[in-house]
């Protein structure tokens, strides 16, 4: 059978696989609904992608997961479960709304002991996190805004042991990152972060990296995944 309008039934797809696998968390999902019901964009990471990244922190071992970008807390708390009763997320957070339905979700699912949000501009709290001399964190998910992915991913580098596992998402928005920037208006520096981000990541010496396109329910974006040598 000839398949079409890929978009729309890879967001069925998704569906599919959130029952086949059982991958629903109802706390989860409901921190989903209130995160919404309180205004904030639906712009979270999806079911299946929240599971992924509760797998990375498992895979990698993670006891210490730092995020930069929390929004309602949807891809925290999968990262929370990922570190496990012992281990701890920091995530990074500028806008208070933002933060306080986090705090709330987190607390309603039982995973805000093993959470710190840090409310402020996310290079300030990165910043302030090295000069308080943190112990190296063993993942690093970078999804805030894109125009400063190289300076995220440089600070992330000195918060970081060989071995670190850092992800970026949102690196391919459709495809927007094929285009030239400035045809994308106010988003122009997005785009030109979004590149340059992947850039430094061919560029520096200190990461192996690779992306991975991915569709479903948020349309066609991707990941970017590196190793710290
Ligand atoms: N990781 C979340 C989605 C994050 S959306 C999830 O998948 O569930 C991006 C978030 O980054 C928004 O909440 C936005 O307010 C925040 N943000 C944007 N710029 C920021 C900055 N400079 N410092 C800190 N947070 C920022
Ligand atoms: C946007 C941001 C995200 O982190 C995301 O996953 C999807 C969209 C945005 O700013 O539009
Ligand atoms: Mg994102």
């Amino acid at each position: 059978m000839i398949r079409h309008s890929a978009e729309r039934e890879s967001a069925e797809v998704d569906t599919y696989l959130n029952e086949v696998l059982g991958l629903e968390i109802p706390e989860l999902e409901a921190g989903r609904e209130h995160a919404h019901d309180a205004g904030l964009p639906r712009i979270e990471v999806s079911t299946a992608q929240g599971k992924f990244l509760q797998l990375m922190a498992e895979i990698t071992g993670a006891r210490r997961v730092l995020e930069v970008g929390t929004l309602g807390g949807y891809s925290t708390s999968w990262l929370a479960r990922g570190v496990g009763e012992r281990g701890q997320v920091i995530s990074c957070e500028f806008e208070p709304l933002h933060a306080s339905v986090a705090r709330e979700n987190l607390q309603r699912a039982g995973l805000s002991e093993r959470v710190e949000i840090k409310l402020g501009a996310a290079k300030g709290s990165l910043e302030n996190l090295i000069a308080a001399g943190a112990k190296p964190f063993e993942l690093i998910f970078i999804d805030a805004d894109k125009r400063n992915n190289v300076s995220y991913l440089e600070l992330a580098l000195e918060l970081s042991r060989a071995g670190t596992v850092l992800i970026l998402d949102n690196v391919i928005r459709g495809g927007a990152v094929l285009d030239d920037a400035a045809e994308h208006g106010a988003n122009e520096a997005d785009v030109r972060g979004v590149q340059e981000g992947l850039r430094w990541l061919r560029d520096s010496p200190r990461v192996s990296a690779t992306a991975l396109q991915t569709v479903g329910a948020k349309g066609w974006d991707g990941f970017a995944i590196a190793r710290v040598l």
